[in-house]
This record gives C-alpha cells, structure tokens and sequence, in this order.
C-alpha cells in the first residue's frame, strides 16, 4: 500500500501540479499564471494543498479561497491511477477544516452535471444542490451545478471546564 501526506502547495510544485491539471481539466485548464495568482493570495484568502506519495511524487491537488465568511472549492483533482483510495476525501476534509479555521459559515463550489464521481464526493460530504448555472461550460455545452455546505461553528468550552453527566 502507497502512503500519501498532504502539505502546503508552493510555487516550486507549479510544474507537477500544472502538468497534472492539463490530464485532469484538458477543456479549461488553469493557465500557470492563474495558479501563480492563487499562490500569490495565500495565506491571506486562499489555501493550497497537494497529496504526495512516499516517492514525493504530486497525485492530487485542491485549493480553497475564503473571505467575508463565505469559502469556495477553487480546485480539486486526484490522477486517474490514484482514484478510489481517499485522496479525494483527504483533500476535501482538509479545504473544510481550514474553512472551519477561518469561521467561514458556509463553503460552495460548482461542479459540471456530468461529473458523477465528484458529485457523489461532494454528497458524501453534506453539500446540498443550491443551483445551477445552465450551460456554464464551454465549448462541451453542459450546466455546473452549484452546491452549498454550511459549516456549524463549535464553540469549545473553556480549557478546564467540565460537566457533570446526569
Ligand atoms: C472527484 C475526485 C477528486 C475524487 O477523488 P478520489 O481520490 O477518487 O476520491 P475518493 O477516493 O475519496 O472517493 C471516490 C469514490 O469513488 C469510489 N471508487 C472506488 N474505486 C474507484 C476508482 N478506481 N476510480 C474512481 N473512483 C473509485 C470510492 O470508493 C469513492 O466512493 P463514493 O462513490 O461513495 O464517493 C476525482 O474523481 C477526480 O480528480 N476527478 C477529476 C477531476 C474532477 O472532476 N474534479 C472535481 C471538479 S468539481
């Protein structure tokens, strides 16, 4: 079994990480300079992470932006090969939990119609269907789907605090 970390993204994985952004989005790649500008923004409203194996090899990518309490899935891939062993997941858990970090109330993103694997990762993770943009991409003709999760805000207690259980 190949074990995966994720960590931050940095301007030194733009080769790897474009590279593998080309196989996974060829309609509408990210140019280098658009995810040059991504990177520019972290940490201030944006934060990038890659999962890469033991043989620091990059198999998968996301990024999320947020700001005024509203965060949005930028990106997520995984390589085709990858697919299937909670890569996906583990970047998804992590865009939550840094928008959670900054208090954001709710994270969106848009996904294509057809893209049915993504769109059960999404479901899996709570994000509900809030509408849709009719024949967003081009030229492939197809609706992007907008979702929405909110995200409930723990308040811890006080360190020290305890209650006694009835
Ligand atoms: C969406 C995507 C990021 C998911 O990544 P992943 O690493 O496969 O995600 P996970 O392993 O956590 O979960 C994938 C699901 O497929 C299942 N699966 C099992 N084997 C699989 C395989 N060989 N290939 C794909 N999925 C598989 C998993 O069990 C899991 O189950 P689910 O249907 O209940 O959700 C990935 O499919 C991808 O990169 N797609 C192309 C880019 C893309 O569309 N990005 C999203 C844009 S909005």
């Amino acid at each position: 079994m190949t074990t995966f970390l994720l960590r931050g993204m940095t301007a030194d994985d733009l080769p790897a990480v474009l590279r593998l952004e080309h196989e996974l989005f060829p309609e509408d790649a990210w140019s280098e300079e658009m995810l040059r500008g991504e990177l520019a923004d972290q940490p201030r409203t944006r934060h990038y992470v890659v999962a890469e194996t033991d043989g620091r090899e990059i198999v998968g990518y996301a990024g999320l932006s947020a700001a005024g309490g509203q965060a949005d899935v930028q990106t997520i891939g995984v390589r085709a090969d990858r697919r299937g062993a909670g890569i996906g997941a583990a970047l998804l858990t992590e865009l939550l939990d840094e928008a959670v970090r900054r208090a954001s109330e709710a994270v969106f993103l848009e996904v294509r119609a057809d893209n049915d694997a993504a769109r059960r990762l999404y479901e899996r993770f709570r994000f509900e269907r809030v509408g849709v943009r009719k024949r967003y991409y081009q030229p492939s003709d197809v609706d992007a789907i907008v979702m929405r999760r909110e995200l409930s805000i723990v308040r811890r207690a006080p360190v020290g605090f305890s209650r006694e259980q009835s």
